[in-house]
């Protein structure tokens, strides 16, 4: 989704911005600007495409300037050029914007029909027309940005300048996450901490409908009332080494690099008396005993580690469990209930998809939990009970350690669930729960000490045109996750089906030389997944088999990646890996832009 900077400060400008938008381009965008304080007033460029493209433009128009704005824009209304690229300007305003205003298309044409002209197809335009107008009545920003949000439905995070208030930025938070930090030279407004890393880790978090007004000596924040606002400051835990590459091509592989630390550390994070901690989460041990019934909303990745989330806490707690898409979860029926406890799971705790429905189950009386890996996300905030993971920044579009941290936080959940109802022995949960804090990390690096095996299995199948995933049970629900990551890397079809489902339909795809990945981890289902594995073979498919060592009969596949014995409620940590390896090596054998894929953003803030 867009990225959001402002600056105001000593320094120069327009290295910071540039620096900052440089932070944020793992949102993923496709056009970029900035608007600069010049000698007289402001000037704004702004450029389709990489982010190179505005450096260029700001090489060759030099500006000195110490303060100014700056966007990477992800399109959603209009598509990807120079003009629908932010900033927008309208008479002394200048703004960017994150989300989406749901009302443009009336305030436009209101606009329009008052002689109003648009340069832009954006939602964007709309709102810094009326705040041109609101500011020329009132001459006094803040009121004519609260004056203007109250005319706006939707969810946004602004930051803007008026170019007679130079060394003012002025950021507005409404639905879409914001902050502001203090710096070493000057202060800033931006999207996520990460854009500012690199120069500070203080910051504070702006809540909804708070405006923060940043100079070069402060930050100042006010609600919608005009009130000041008192605003802790928070240091990040995440520093700026963990937030760059380390000498890895990729964020994508090295964030794979730091799966096994990461599950580690989210695990010994959420442990007491060798057993996994939910009090401080909010559920007490008497509220989990009592549990009926599960629902657990997400989307993307986060919902595929929810599936597997669902097979471990119903085999192990023997309740049901309902996994939802969370962008669908207004659109069916809602069966929570008071003492019902559901589970949003998100990387970023800024999903718009998976917000909407924790509100929707919040409306119903659920206990909330937010299972997250960025603190003082929208999630953390306004979940009952957080779960925080520990994965660091996760900075690769392409969701991969972040999986491996949330699984850790269902199964951690699955045994805490099973051990209060009596359906798992204390010494079991100790046992498992030390098998997650020990055995499980070092057997996912164990995987990745094996990447050059990986790469040459993905280099098999580097031409394919498409790729199908099949499995069972367990494995059913991480071939969706193996098929997602490499089709959104590679960008090579691919579709994840239940084994056995493949011969009602999909199998008449199946051709000479299709290349199939079928994973078998569960030992009770081999014999089910060697009858499918056979089907496509006997079809012409090139198989990969993804299998303990102990897979009977792995000689019916072309090739093989035997992953590491563990007990086989635990394979999905290590047959995830040997899967965003492979996704990884056949995107890189393809040349792919790995780390910001075409038509993704890595925080998916609208709805
Ligand atoms: O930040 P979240 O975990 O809520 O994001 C959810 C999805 O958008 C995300 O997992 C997405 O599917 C990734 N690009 C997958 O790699």
């Amino acid at each position: 989704m867009c990225g959001i900077i402002g600056y105001s400060g000593h320094e120069n400008a327009a290295d910071k911005l540039i620096h900052a938008l440089t932070s944020l381009e793992y949102r993923g965008y496709d056009s970029a600007g900035v608007t600069l304080f010049a000698e007289n007033g402001t000037v704004t460029l702004k450029k389709q495409g990489r982010l190179k493209n505005l450096q260029q433009l700001l090489a060759d128009n030099p500006i000195a300037s110490v303060c100014g704005i700056g966007h990477t824009r992800w399109a959603t209304h209009g598509k990807p050029s120079d003009d629908n690229a932010h900033p927008h300007v309208s008479g002394k305003v200048s703004l960017v914007h994150n989300g989406i205003i749901e009302n443009y298309a009336d305030i436009r044409r209101d606009l329009e029909r008052d002689g109003a002209v648009f340069l832009s197809d954006t939602d964007t335009e709309s709102a810094v027309k009326l705040l041109d107008d609101a500011y020329r009545q009132t001459g006094e920003p803040l009121s004519a940005i609260r004056q203007t949000c109250e005319q706006l439905t939707g969810s946004y995070a602004f930051a803007i300048v008026f170019a007679d208030i130079n060394g003012k930025v002025f950021g507005v938070r409404r639905g879409s996450p914001l902050i502001a930090a203090y710096g070493q030279d000057g202060n800033f407004v931006a999207s996520d901490i990460t854009a500012v890393l690199w120069d500070t880790r203080r910051y504070i978090s702006l809540d909804e409908n708070e405006i923060a007004a940043v100079t070069n000596d402060g930050i100042v924040v006010t609600d919608f009332d005009g009130k000041a606002v008192a605003k802790e400051t928070k240091t990040a835990e995440w520093d700026s080494e963990s937030a760059e590459k380390g000498g890895f091509p990729h964020f994508m592989l090295k964030e794979i690099h730091e799966e096994a630390e990461s599950v580690g550390r989210t695990v010994a994070a959420h442990i007491k008396d060798g057993l996994p901690d939910f009090q401080s989460c909010g559920l007490s041990r008497q509220f989990l005993s009592k549990l009926k019934s599960v629902t657990i909303a997400a989307c993307g990745t986060a919902m595929h580690a929810g599936l597997v989330g669902k097979t471990v806490t119903e085999r192990l707690a023997g309740i049901p469990v309902r996994v939802e898409v969370a962008s669908e979860f207004r659109y069916g029926s809602v069966f929570l209930e008071e003492g019902d406890l559901f589970v949003a799971v998100s990387q970023s705790g800024e999903t718009a998809d998976t917000l909407a429905a924790l509100d929707i189950a919040k409306q119903h009386g659920a206990r909330t939990l937010g299972i997250v890996n960025a603190a003082g996300s929208a999630l953390s905030r306004e979940a009952d009970g957080v779960f925080l993971t520990m994965a660091g920044p996760e900075i690769s579009v392409a969701s991969t350690k972040a999986y491996g941290v949330q699984l850790a936080a269902l199964y951690l959940l699955a045994i805490a669930t099973a051990e209060a109802k009596g359906k798992l022995s204390s010494e079991d949960a100790r046992l498992f729960t030390q098998t997650l804090l020990t055995e499980i990390p070092s057997k996912i690096s164990e995987v990745v000490s094996r990447e050059s095996e990986i790469r040459t299995l993905a280099s098999d199948f580097m031409n394919a045109k498409s790729v199908f995933f099949i499995g069972r049970g367990l494995d059913c629900a991480l071939s969706y996750e193996g098929s997602l990551k490499l089709k959104e890397i590679s960008y090579i079809h691919s579709e994840s089906y239940a084994a056995g489902e493949m011969k009602h339909g999909t199998i008449s795809l199946i051709e000479e030389n299709t290349p199939v990945v079928a994973v078998a981890t569960q030992p009770e289902l081999f014999t089910k997944t060697i009858s499918n594995i056979r089907e496509v073979k006997a079809r012409g498919a090139n198989v990969l088999l993804i299998c303990p060592a102990n897979f009977p009969n792995a000689d019916i596949a072309d090739t093989v990646f035997n992953i590491p014995a563990t007990s086989e409620l635990f394979t999905p940590f290590t047959a995830v890996t040997a899967l965003q390896l492979f996704a990884y090596h056949m995107a890189e054998l393809r040349g792919r832009d790995i780390d910001k894929p075409r038509n993704l953003a890595k925080s998916v803030t609208v709805e």
